[in-house]
């Protein structure tokens, strides 16, 4: 059974883990609120499919334990999904230390609509068994007027994304700017 890990995953994000259940993965879902994952895992027919870790992603010590102990329970991590507020780089190189191992894995990293996918991609340092992939948020038109990504298109994306393998992928439209509904 592949074991993917959703770091973010019980916000907009929720509708990923519930997929990658139906997929046949094992999940570890990684967020600070017991009550917001003791729903996701309500949200499954069998809840041994998800691993709630409810951490704080910036207590790097804590994060490096839970992704240790959950790659010992579970199996080496095949696809990482995160959705992290910055500052990211310090997470994702304490969680890709932790899944470096011999076998090639993912990381789909969701980045939103401001951030710079080339600046991000240089900036960050991880293992060559990784995969990096990008998926960047931006927004929808809706004939003169324009909106922010309902969570299912965001999760739909990530989805889509994943199940493509895309090196990077856009959820709606990023332009132009004039457009942006801030
Ligand atoms: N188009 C865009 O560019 C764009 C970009 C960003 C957001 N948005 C919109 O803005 C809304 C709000 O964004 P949001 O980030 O609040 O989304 P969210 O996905 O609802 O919440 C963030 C996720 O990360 C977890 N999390 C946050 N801080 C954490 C920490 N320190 N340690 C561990 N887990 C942590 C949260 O769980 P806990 O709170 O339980 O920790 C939750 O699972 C979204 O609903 C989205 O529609 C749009």
């Amino acid at each position: 059974m592949k074991h993917a890990l959703v770091i973010g995953g019980t916000g907009m994000l929720s509708a990923l883990p519930l997929w990658l259940v139906k997929e046949g993965c094992h999940v570890s879902v990684i967020g600070r609120s017991e009550e917001r994952l003791v729903h996701l895992r309500s949200r499954v027919q069998d809840s041994t499919c998800i691993t709630p870790i409810s951490v704080d992603y910036r207590q790097e010590e804590l994060l490096r334990e839970q992704i240790r102990w959950t790659v010992g329970q579970n199996g080496p991590l095949d696809l990482v999904v995160a959705w992290i507020h910055s500052p990211f780089k310090n997470v994702l190189e304490t969680m890709a230390r932790e899944v470096a191992d011999p076998q090639q894995w993912s990381l789909f990293h969701v980045i939103g609509s401001r951030a710079n996918p080339e600046e991000i991609k240089t900036g960050l340092s991880l293992d060559g068994t990784c995969s990096y992939r990008q998926v960047q948020l931006g927004f929808m038109m809706e004939g003169e007027s324009s909106r922010w990504l309902t969570h299912k298109e965001i999760s739909n994306g990530v989805i889509e994304a994943i199940k493509k393998d895309k090196q990077y992928h856009v959820v709606g439209i990023l332009g132009p700017e004039n457009r942006i509904p801030w």
